[in-house]
């Protein structure tokens, strides 16, 4: 057993195996899926579920389209209820605690230390609930995606609950952490696989992967593996 696991930019995800589940559907406006040439209309029918982490706009910005599509979207109660009021046929609200299974793919929401709002074109916000991580457990195979967040110590929580085999963290700085306290977040977790992302979308948050995966492998927890994926790339987790 095993998935495969497709970067399609910033941080949106495509995992693959016996569920085809899309995280953060950032794809029309996403420069990095642009660059590798992903298209919405290349993802709309090869996708079973899509889960979302928080109302920015660099997160949800395609979720309405697979909604239409009646493809459930899952996210914390009010991002449902809002994609819900979008025209999206087919919601689960659910919130940061427990097990849930949804089309046969098992999630735990998690704390994140980020905001969570959409703004209206006269720069109002729409609050849309907390932010969160999940992780998806899918044909053995678990993945930690932290959503956008800042360092915090109950990560080691979730490292020793989840036992995640991959996780997925920003490193991009200015939004989320930054390399620094992307090293410390893995040395918490202790993920088998680590994988940067949400860096190099645009200018501000420019970052060198290649120096977060080498302070990686210099801290103390030498035996999670950093995975540079460029977008529009798969790599295969075996579980
Ligand atoms: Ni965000
Ligand atoms: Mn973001």
């Amino acid at each position: 057993m095993g998935v495969k696991l497709t970067f399609i930019g910033h941080a949106t995800w495509l995992i693959e195996g016996s569920k085809r589940v899309l995280i953060d559907p950032f794809i029309t406006s996403n420069p990095q899926a642009q660059a590798a040439g992903i298209t919405l209309d290349s993802l709309l029918d090869k996708v079973d579920l899509v889960v979302i982490t928080h109302g920015h706009f660099d997160h949800i910005e395609n979720a309405v389209d697979f909604g239409k599509k009646g493809i459930p979207l899952v996210g914390l109660f009010e991002v449902a209820q809002y994609l819900a009021s979008q025209g999206a046929k087919n919601t689960v609200g659910a919130n940061i605690g427990g097990w849930f299974e949804v089309e046969g793919v098992r999630l735990v929401f998690t704390p994140a230390v980020h905001s969570s709002s959409l703004i209206k074109d006269n720069g109002e916000p729409i609050y849309l609930g907390n932010p969160a991580g999940v992780i998806v457990e899918l044909d053995g195979v678990r993945i930690y995606h932290t959503g956008d967040t800042a360092l915090f110590g109950d990560m080691a929580l979730i490292g020793e609950l989840y036992k995640p085999d991959v996780m997925l963290l920003p490193i991009g700085s200015l939004f989320t952490m930054g390399i620094t306290e992307a090293v410390k977040a893995v040395d918490l977790v202790k993920p088998k696989i680590a994988i940067p992302m949400h860096y190099n979308t645009w200018e501000p948050i420019k970052q060198d992967p290649e120096e977060f995966k080498k302070k990686v492998e210099e801290s103390s927890c030498a035996e999670a593996q950093v995975i540079i994926v460029q977008p529009g790339e798969t790599t295969e987790i075996s579980a």
